[in-house]
């Protein structure tokens, strides 16, 4: 069998980024506890401290967690320890539609909207790194501290998120750049946008894109991106949409089609439509 170096390399990058090659660790117990009453957080933050407190026996408290192939493919359920939570599927995606822009040349960087770990940003600059390709770069767009409280003056459709409480969900630069660096892919063709998308995404300095991936799972998020990049995406770029499955993301795509009057035809990236993208015409 004769396999291709860009496909051995970036298989397993992909492989790597969703911690697919590996059985899930347990993750300590606090990891995705918000909620409950005080007397439960009270009770979780003593046993997920006893560690410290039994110092200096190295003691954590951790909870088994299992992922089926199933659930690998198609991102279902946050990873502990992958670099993104997407999935292989979404992978294979983000690989057909950057080889696709390269191959086509169609002009412009590439961007995701809401990056978390950086996995599926690291993979764009994997691609570009398999292909030679020194002329576009990698955009990084995050507040790299969690989602915005809604604003549902702004975005009516946000009224009551959760997303905000989620701790798991803030991951600073300097980690998601040490993420980069892990794989020898931290330079000059990444580039971050540190700051809300309201505020980052008006004044982001590319002048056109070839690949736009929003995953920013809010109405608001989803907008803001939409709003401002969409117009630099070149003809025959792809936007993808991470979060079609969540209701606000939904209707934010549905609504910007609407006004825009866009009606490049929807492609579902994994089942239940939770993932789609589409080729601008
Ligand atoms: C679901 S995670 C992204 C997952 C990531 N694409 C992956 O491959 O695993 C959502 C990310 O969007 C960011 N985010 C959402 N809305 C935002 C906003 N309005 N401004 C800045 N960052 C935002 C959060 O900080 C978080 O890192």
């Amino acid at each position: 069998m004769k396999i291709k170096p860009e496909d051995a390399y970036l298989d397993l990058m992909k492989k790597a980024l969703t911690f697919s090659l590996w059985p899930e660790p347990p993750v300590p117990i606090d990891t995705f506890k918000y909620g409950g009453s005080p007397i439960k957080r009270l009770i979780l933050w003593f046993l997920s401290h006893i560690s410290r407190i039994l110092r200096p026996t190295p003691i954590q408290l951790v909870k088994q967690r299992t992922f089926t192939k199933e659930q690998r493919d198609e991102g279902w359920g946050w990873p502990g320890y992958a670099h993104s939570m997407i999935g292989l599927k979404r992978f294979d995606n983000i690989r057909y539609c950057v080889e696709t822009v390269i191959r086509d040349g169609i002009e412009g960087d590439l961007i995701e909207t809401g990056v978390w770990r950086g996995g599926a940003c690291i993979f764009m600059r994997a691609i570009l790194a398999a292909h030679g390709v020194e002329n576009r770069k990698v955009y990084l767009a995050d507040s790299f501290e969690g989602l915005p409280r809604p604003n549902a003056e702004r975005f009516p459709a946000d009224k009551g998120d959760t997303h905000h409480i989620h701790n798991f969900l803030k991951v600073s630069q300097a980690e998601v750049e040490n993420n980069f660096r892990s794989f020898g892919l931290l330079d000059d063709q990444v580039v971050f946008l540190k700051g809300w998308f309201s505020d980052t995404l008006p004044k982001a300095p590319m002048t056109k894109l070839a690949v736009l991936r929003l995953d920013g799972d809010m109405y608001g998020s989803t907008m803001d991106a939409l709003k401002n990049l969409y117009p630099k995406l070149s003809k025959g770029g792809f936007c993808i949409i991470d979060d079609y499955h969540i209701a606000g993301c939904k209707k934010a795509v549905e609504d910007f089609r609407a006004e825009n009057g866009i009606r490049a035809e929807l492609i579902a990236i994994n089942k239940n439509d939770a993932a789609v993208y589409w080729r601008k015409e």
